[in-house]
């Protein structure tokens, strides 16, 4: 009895947990420190929701626990950096999935439900199963599953979208307004079954180039289906961290927005990935010029200021290590060495931030794109290490393209760049890139991570 007043205190405390540890993760040096007091507040809140009166089993929940325990344990161990995003996509479908299960096993308990909790019972369906299958079907993009890699839509989408929402909005009226515990649970199937064809619907006509922002803002509808389930089933702990959820998932989806040059509308209902490829391959790449690892060493020996620009291919190859022993060869040397970050470089948000840090590269080095870009000029060698869309001008000269007006790291102001990759392959948008072919720059096809141990290899050997 005791225990159980001082739950509110525990949600509580828990609350203030999430909200400090959020903070802090907003600088580097302290992120560490607040993802562990974001975790102590988790583990406060399940701990807290254990000694609720409508707990039925202990043995129940422990169970599942260590089941969940032991399949996240395995993903998170074995996923590909790569690969991070599908992960994400499947982890917010599952908060989604298991909202939409707490609030109907809810319902199944009986009809003595006040009307808001009955209206917060639909809302949870609806929201819970949109984020479940929107979730799923992003996943299926990335993966590019057969059937999924071209977006897809019907005549009149929007009007069917807006059709099913107001459906839900309905079956979820008649939900609140009767006791009839069968009428109660046929209105949540319906909702359910409406929300599952909502959910595909909305996520299969947006193209694989704009998953990541569809993807964070199927993180922000998880946490407000957590915060749904939290008013059915009274958890202030819940409805708490579920609108922090909610929030913060809106504010990253603003930020891809504007990184990508995209408003959420745009994303969400404009046709993406029909943009032309930019003109024929070939006639593009008529000029590129190749290097080796031995000329660009010879180019890094009298650089005084040198920009690494990372890309997907840096997590591909793993070569965040390799490009650390790179600029301590050349700081050695007295040339300043700094990194210019895309806020979409990679295929998830901080993705380069995260594997530089990983090799310990100092965070004051790392520069983002608005603070770098204006200084390009004065850079003697831009290396662009697998890096392809962020820094294709293309969104900046064809209207056309489907990266249009996408900011990107003007590297081809720099005196030489040099691009590392394997081939002329396109990258994430699949369009051909003219900066190869700029004058200023030169290609090295090599993977990543091996061309840049030449190039140091080369270095040493010049003295
Ligand atoms: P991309 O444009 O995808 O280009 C990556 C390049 O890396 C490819 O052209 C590839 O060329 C090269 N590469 C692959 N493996 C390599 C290796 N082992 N060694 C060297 N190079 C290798 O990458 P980006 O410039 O980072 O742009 C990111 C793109 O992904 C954007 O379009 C963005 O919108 C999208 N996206 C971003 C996110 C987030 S949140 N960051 C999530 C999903 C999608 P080769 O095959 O010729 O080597």
């Amino acid at each position: 009895m005791i225990l159980e007043s001082l739950l509110p205190l525990a949600y509580l405390t828990s609350a203030v947990c999430f909200i400090v540890g959020l903070k802090m993760m907003s600088s580097p040096r302290t992120a560490v420190r607040g993802n562990l007091i974001g975790a102590v507040g988790m583990a406060l809140a399940i701990g807290a929701a254990c000694f609720d009166r409508g707990v039925a089993s202990h043995a129940l929940i422990a169970g599942s626990l260590a089941i969940g325990a032991v399949i996240g344990w395995i993903l998170a161990v074995r996923v590909q950096m790569t690969g991070m995003p599908q992960m994400v996509a499947l982890l917010n479908g599952l908060g989604g999935a298991a909202s939409t299960l707490v609030a109907w096993s809810d319902l199944l308990r009986g009809s003595s439900h006040p009307v808001d909790t009955l209206i917060a019972v639909g809302t949870t369906g609806l929201i819970g199963t949109v984020t479940f299958w929107g979730s799923l079907v992003a996943y299926a993009k990335l993966e590019e599953l057969k059937g999924f890699r071209e977006p897809f839509s019907l005549p009149g989408q929007q009007v069917i979208n807006a059709m099913l929402v107001i459906a839900c909005c309905g079956l979820t009226g008649v939900l609140a307004s009767t006791h009839e515990t069968s009428v109660q649970i046929s209105c949540y199937i319906g909702i359910v079954v409406l929300s599952t064809v909502l959910g595909v619907f909305l996520v299969n006509p947006i193209g694989g180039a704009d998953m990541p922002v569809v993807i964070s803002l199927m993180n922000s509808y998880s946490g407000l289906a957590g915060a749904a389930t939290g008013f059915v089933i009274d958890n202030n702990g819940l409805i708490i961290s579920g609108s922090l959820v909610g929030a913060s998932g809106v504010i990253l989806t603003r930020i891809m927005c504007k990184a990508m040059n995209r408003s959420l509308f745009n994303v969400l209902f404009g046709v993406m990935g029909g943009g032309k490829a930019g003109g024929p391959t070939d006639a593009i790449y008529a000029t590129v010029r190749s290097t080796s690892a031995e000329d660009v060493a010879s180019i890094l020996d009298g650089a005084q200021r040198v920009v690494v620009v990372p890309g997907y291919g840096m997590a591909v190859a793993q070569a965040q290590h390799a490009v650390r022993d790179l600029a301590k060869l050349l700081e050695a040397k007295g040339t300043t060495v700094e990194y210019a970050i895309h806020p979409v470089a990679g295929r998830m948000p901080g993705h380069m931030n995260v594997l530089l840090a990983e090799a310990d590269i100092a965070y004051d080095k790392l520069k983002e794109m608005d603070e770098i870009n204006p200084t390009l000029e004065t850079v003697d060698v831009a290396i662009v290490l697998g890096a392809n869309d962020v820094v294709n001008p293309l969104a900046k000269t064809d209207p056309n393209s489907p990266i249009a007006g996408m900011p990107i790291i003007e590297v081809d102001k720099c005196r030489t760049v040099v691009v590392i990759k394997r081939s002329l392959s396109p990258g994430f948008a699949k369009i051909p890139n003219p900066l190869f072919a700029a004058p200023n720059a030169l290609l090295l096809y090599a993977d990543a991570q091996k061309a840049l141990l030449d190039i140091v290899k080369a270095i040493k050997e010049l003295g």
